[in-house]
């Protein structure tokens, strides 16, 4: 099993944080958002992973990710010419896949250790993909999910009326049958080959779509309130520091 992770993208919402930075450098209590998807899949077990960017981040990602590479990760960096989304991403990635089932971890989003639950869940429903859900108030944010025996039954990206409450999240686990959607499948109207649009296509060419939902919290840093609310959950998260001796003032 490898490892696919997001960095690229414009970062348009988090402006002016992402004018001067990448926005997957910016650190959530004192590191660097990246880091929270390497050590996600590497405690997975995952030892090989591609990062993918645009072509302004190489210096700043390669130079962030040195220490990772000398504790044994083995990283293949790739460089997306545009955002042209996230199948896209998932395209100019096949060379490194090669063949092998893979996770893809949206680096933007932070979620408690899930990626073990994904590769679990692939295999024991013996799906061509399997999606990551969350219930969450508000699905219009996101892709939505509509569930049916068990199965993704269709995807919808930032519907305007969600017919379910739950989000696709920045997780995901496939087999090589990604890639036949993902070179199938038109640009949306925004311009971007669309994630939604491949896992669409699955479902609608026979192939099982699974899905598993978070055990504990996720959280897509979209906007800024995100990036304070992910310091927060972060920071609350974090052992208690224990005081084994007596504190006690002058
Ligand atoms: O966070 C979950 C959501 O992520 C899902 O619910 C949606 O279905 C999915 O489309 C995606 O939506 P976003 O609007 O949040 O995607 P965004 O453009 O923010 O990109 C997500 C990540 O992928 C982020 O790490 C930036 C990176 N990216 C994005 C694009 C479009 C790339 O590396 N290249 C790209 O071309």
């Amino acid at each position: 099993m490898k490892a696919l992770i997001t960095a690229g993208g414009r970062g348009t919402r988090l402006r002016p944080i992402t004018s001067t930075s990448n926005k997957h450098l910016i650190p959530i209590a004192n590191k660097p958002m990246l880091f929270y998807a390497i050590e996600a899949v590497a405690e997975a077990g995952i030892r090989e992973i591609g990062i993918v960017f645009g072509p302004e981040s190489h210096a700043a990602i390669s130079g962030a990710i040195a220490p990772y590479a000398r504790q044994g990760l083995r990283f293949t960096l790739m460089i997306q010419d545009a955002p042209r989304g996230l199948a896209h991403v998932v395209k100019l990635a096949e060379p490194f896949v090669a063949g092998e089932p893979f996770v893809l971890y949206l680096g933007d989003n932070l979620m408690t250790q899930e990626v073990r639950k994904c590769i679990q869940q692939f295999e024991a429903q013996r799906v061509n993909c399997l999606l990551m859900l969350a219930k969450v108030h508000d699905p219009q944010r996101f892709g939505v999910a509509e569930l049916s025996g068990g199965r993704v039954a269709r995807v919808v990206e930032k519907p305007a009326n969600p017919k379910s409450p739950y989000a696709v999240t920045g997780l995901y686990c496939y087999d090589r049958s990604i890639f036949e959607a993902v070179s199938a499948i038109h640009p949306s109207a925004r311009g971007e080959l669309e994630i939604s649009d491949a896992h669409q296509y699955l479902i609608d060419h026979g192939y099982a779509v699974g899905y598993t939902e978070v055990s504990g919290w996720w959280k897509d840093t979209g906007k800024p309130e995100d990036l304070l609310e992910a310091n927060r959950l972060i920071l609350t998260q974090r052992d208690r520091i224990a005081i084994a001796g007596t504190l006690g003032g002058g």
